[in-house]
């Protein structure tokens, strides 16, 4: 029998994609096979995030309950992977003796040998190095799991927001060499895959080499193009990017490019110049607001997602108006927004926080509320329209009905035979709800 493995995955979209790569690898290793049941498994592997405070503190409340696992049988393993691993390192053994694995999200490919390290000698393993692009070049061939995917074009980043730990646990930007992306997505479209989304810290900094040491590099804009000329491939996205690097050739991709995507996915964290400043985010509301004016031009009907940080050190009533008046300005049809939370060896951590807790937590609710009405205002837009959609899977509801996903990102249900996975339909939109839309084959 093949030996299982449990994985259990904190944070971001990059997690999600290095958790599936890390079952890739072990599969490929040793045999291993993912289980959803802790029980049954021989290795038990936690990805963890350590963006925010709270993530971090439930990495360790977690292994506590472990410990009696891996006490109930013999030879079972217990590993910690992503951030807080590359941020705590050795200290996770220290303070959590059951711990056999430590590794960071650059060093997950070399889960097979920290394995072996760990049963030969009995001791932790432990490797949270940056070793550049060698991470793409040992991962196994990418599998299918449906008709989306995700494909990591860079890793890292080295923008050092004030507030922000990712430079620190995932090392500078590296972009992956363009080849290698393109073949990866080529495998994909013949195992049916029809929409990726390419991904990264900060894609829009994406340089691949290209060729072999011609010295030129393909930027995101060139790549996504190259991307859409691959036979299978329809749809384009790509997540996450930054304002500063949001160049006019991506604004043009846009008008040019009709297989991306009509979803951006673009940070701006606070509508306030002087937080903005004090983030170092590199670029002012006005900069911002000139950027999302082109954009919108460029496609009319695009779906505009952000993230935003309430609470940021000092961040003042007026700070904060303005942010809730960016909303508005952009009209932001959807959203992550956070509490700030200070994060250790970080500048802003530096910061006299004054703002008190529940003022915070007020501001979040007050923030949301605001994207609601107009997530429900780009949803009403819809109704009555005719949307191509890729269906994906079975409906959650069931009822012979399929979901999948509007160009605008939006999940959309309607009846029809399970045989639609993997293809795209027009479907007539006839109502919203609160988290997506309802329609009609047409
Ligand atoms: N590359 C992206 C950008 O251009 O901003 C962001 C990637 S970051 C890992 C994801 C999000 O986490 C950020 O946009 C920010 O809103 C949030 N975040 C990062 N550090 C945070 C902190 N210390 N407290 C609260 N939220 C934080
Ligand atoms: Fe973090 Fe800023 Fe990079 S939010 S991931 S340091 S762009």
């Amino acid at each position: 029998m093949n030996p299982k493995l449990y994985l259990l995955t904190y944070g971001c979209q990059m997690n999600e994609y290095d958790s599936s790569k890390m079952a890739d690898v072990l599969g490929k290793s040793h045999g291993f096979e993912r289980t959803l049941v802790p029980e049954e498994a021989d290795v038990l592997l936690i990805n963890t995030c350590s963006v925010r405070e709270k993530a971090q503190e439930k990495v360790f409340s977690e292994l506590g309950r472990w410990r009696e696992w891996k006490q109930a049988r013999p030879g079972r393993v217990i590993g910690v992977g992503g951030c807080v691993a590359s941020q705590e390192g050795e200290q996770i053994s220290a303070r959590a003796p059951h711990v056999d694995l430590v590794f960071g999200p650059q060093t997950l490919h070399r889960l097979p040998e920290l394995l072996d390290q760990n049963r030969r000698t009995a001791r932790p393993a432990v490797d949270i190095s940056f070793p550049e692009i060698e991470k793409f070049d040992r991962l196994p061939e990418p599998r299918a799991e449906g008709p989306t995917a995700f494909v990591s074009i860079m890793e890292g980043c080295s923008k050092y927001c004030t507030f922000c730990i990712v430079p620190y646990t995932r090392g500078p930007e590296v972009s992956r060499p363009l080849d290698g992306v393109l073949v990866e997505i080529a495998q994909l479209a013949e195992q049916g895959v029809r929409e990726v989304t390419l991904l990264g810290q900060n894609v829009n900094a994406y340089r691949g080499p290209m060729g072999n040491n011609s010295g030129e590099f393909c930027d995101l804009a060139l790549l996504i193009g190259y991307v859409a000329r691959i036979p299978g491939i329809e749809r384009i996205r790509y997540t996450t990017s930054h304002p500063a690097e949001f160049t006019d050739a991506l604004i043009d991709a846009f008008g040019d490019e009709p297989k991306l995507a009509s979803y951006l996915h673009l940070p701006v964290q606070s509508g306030s110049d002087r937080i903005l400043g004090m983030m170092k985010r590199g670029y002012t509301r006005a900069q911002f607001v000139d950027k999302i004016r082109r954009v919108k031009a460029a496609r009319p009907g695009l779906s505009l997602s952000t993230d935003f940080i309430v609470g940021f050190p000092s961040e003042s009533e007026d700070d904060f108006a303005r942010t809730l008046d960016l909303i508005d300005e952009c009209e932001f049809d959807s959203a992550y927004s956070f509490v700030y939370s200070a994060r250790p060896g970080t500048p802003a951590a530096n910061l006299r926080d004054l703002v008190p807790p529940e003022l915070k937590q007020q501001r979040l609710q007050q923030l949301q509320a605001r994207i609601r009405v107009h997530d429900d205002a780009f949803k009403q837009r819809l109704v009555g329209t005719v949307q191509s959609v890729l269906v994906e899977r079975p409906s959650r509801r069931g009822g012979g009905q399929m979901t999948g996903k509007t160009s605008s990102n939006r999940s959309v249900n309607f009846d029809a035979p399970p045989g639609l996975a993997g293809q795209f339909v027009d479907v007539s939109i006839t109502e919203m709800t609160t988290n997506s839309l309802r329609g009609v084959r047409v």
